[in-house]
């Protein structure tokens, strides 16, 4: 995803969550009366990282948003300047020694929304446990499962979209299919050396204000639809969202709801 400015406009599901779960688990964590070295990972266009987590933290720290994307990076960096604010290039997945591009190392790593794009999750915790300080505490919200994922898997195997989408298990989050998302997240966790403080894959629901906001909400996150031709995007969009409407997502009031479980991880690198 590299639409930036379409991102920002069609993000209301992701920033719900993000309120909800920051209310709930930042009054858990434990606060230094030093300064605090915050990271956030795949920060994207930068605006929950700005004006959600930023204000909600108990006092001004050092943020640092990180995203694999330049596209997002350049446009959170151009919207949101601020002292205590500053964006990077990084991938979570592939980078080996993240140590070596942050070598104080962070007291807090939040990630919203961003982990379900990973498939190599052993990396990726092993690099956030290297990226936090001993003590540091992790809060990874992200997709475990969700209705989207089913319509990209349904969608890859239409004969008109097919070639568009071979490498469609690569955009599905790899608790899709798991019968305890939760718990596989946990041993990953324990895997890589942390102590997991809660890690849950509760079941949400979010209303979309309307159908041209769910098109804009697909298009934001569609990794597909930018290599079908131009002149076929509408099409396949159209498609996606009746394919999406198909799997119970339509309520009787005609009203497209998203029913998903979110992991939330709140994890901890032993001192
Ligand atoms: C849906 S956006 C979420 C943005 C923001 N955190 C929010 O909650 O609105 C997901 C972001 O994760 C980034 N991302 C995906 N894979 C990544 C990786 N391996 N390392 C860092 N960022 C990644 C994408 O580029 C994208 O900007």
């Amino acid at each position: 995803m590299e639409d930036a400015q379409l991102y920002v406009s069609a993000n209301a599901m992701q920033r719900r969550d993000a309120l909800l779960v920051l209310s709930e688990y930042l009054p858990q964590m434990s606060w230094q009366e030093e300064g605090e070295a915050v990271l956030d990972i795949g920060c994207g266009s930068g605006d929950v990282t700005r004006n959600l987590l930023m204000p909600l933290l108990p006092r001004v720290e050092q943020v640092t948003g990180v995203d694999v994307s330049s596209e997002m990076v350049g446009y959170a960096s151009k919207t949101f300047q601020h002292n205590s604010l500053s964006f990077r290039h990084l991938d979570i997945e592939k980078s080996i020694q993240p140590r070596q591009i942050f070598p104080d190392g962070f007291t807090k790593v939040f990630s919203f929304y961003c982990l379900h794009w990973v498939r190599g999750q052993d990396q990726c915790l092993r690099n956030i446990y290297q990226l936090l300080q001993p003590g540091g505490e992790a809060l990874l919200v992200f997709l475990a499962n969700n209705p989207l994922f089913t319509m990209y898997e349904n969608m890859s195997l239409k004969p008109e979209w097919q070639e568009y989408m071979q490498d469609v298990s690569n955009y599905v989050s790899v608790y899709q299919h798991k019968s305890d998302p939760a718990q596989s997240m946990v041993e990953v966790a324990e895997e890589a050396g942390f102590e997991v403080v809660s890690c849950e894959a509760p079941k949400l629901e979010f209303v979309f204000q309307n159908i041209n906001y769910v098109k804009n909400a697909i298009k934001a996150v569609n990794p597909f639809v930018k290599r079908v031709p131009q002149d076929k995007q509408e099409a396949f969009l159209k498609e996606c969202l009746t394919e999406l409407a198909s799997l119970k997502t339509r309520r009787p009031d005609g009203q497209m709801v998203a029913r998903y479980g979110l992991m939330i991880a709140h994890l901890q690198r032993p001192e």
